[in-house]
């Protein structure tokens, strides 16, 4: 069965102090139904303070982005291996953010194998830009980053979780509709095949009044959560709809 997943990006915020309060919070405050899962994809420096304060807790972390490279001379690179260190079982890999500023689909292909080779589960995140939906493409440009990853892994395609955000949704206040969101949902579904069970989050702008209708739809299994993930209450009552 497709599990249920919310996971928190918390992009490039936070701080010890925060952190803490809302780390805390979170642990206090969440007491899953059986198969539900909380993950918080927190930025690097902050992965040993996510496990601190997650360890024995029901609640998963990981982190945003992990180098397409096993190791060596790449300044300023965390390897896969480096974030699983820290008891992540995550790492989101192709973020848009991470897109717009030059990431290859032949870098996320190869992020995503990385990940899988650390034993971390790879978030992989697709998503068109207003432009291209209003071009009718959405559709191809999805399929087309879901098959750059899914060429590189194969069979391992089973093994990760796939987030569709579109990019006019995020951090702007539009959500795609519950109908938007599960027809690009079904499209990717119907391109996994065998590996139709990986757990397909939708992630731009999920608030608490939103996100019951999102999850009602039949091909949503979970949210990539934002802005709305750095507020306990908030994510939080996410996790509960
Ligand atoms: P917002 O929820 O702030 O729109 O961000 C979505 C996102 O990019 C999560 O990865």
């Amino acid at each position: 069965m497709r599990g249920r997943l919310v996971v928190g990006n918390w992009k490039m915020n936070g701080g010890l102090r925060q952190n803490d309060a809302l780390l805390a919070e979170l642990r206090a405050g969440w007491a899953p139904p059986p198969g539900r899962e909380m993950v918080v994809c927190v930025p690097y420096p902050y992965l040993w303070q996510a496990q601190a304060a997650l360890s024995g807790s029901v609640i998963g972390w990981g982190a945003q982005d992990v180098s397409q490279y096993a190791g060596g001379a790449y300044t300023g690179e965390v390897s896969a291996a480096m974030v699983a260190e820290f008891g992540c079982r995550y790492a989101l890999v192709g973020h848009s953010e991470r897109r717009a500023r030059g990431e290859t689909e032949a870098a996320v292909a190869d992020k995503a194998a990385a990940a899988l080779a650390a034993g971390l589960t790879p978030i992989v995140c697709v998503g068109e830009t207003l432009a291209q939906r209003e071009a009718g493409s959405t559709g191809a440009v999805v399929l087309g980053q879901l098959d750059a990853v899914a060429d590189r892994l194969g069979d391992r395609i089973a093994a990760v979780v796939l987030a569709y955000e579109p990019v006019w949704a995020i951090g702007t206040g539009l959500t795609a509709s519950p109908d938007q969101a599960q027809t690009v949902h079904r499209l990717l579904r119907e391109r996994l095949g065998a590996a139709a069970t990986v757990p397909l989050l939708y992630g731009g702008s999920v608030k608490p009044d939103n996100a019951a209708a999102l999850f009602a739809c039949q091909d949503v299994d979970g949210a990539l959560v934002g802005g709305a993930s750095l507020k306990a209450d908030e994510f939080l009552a996410i996790a509960r709809a």
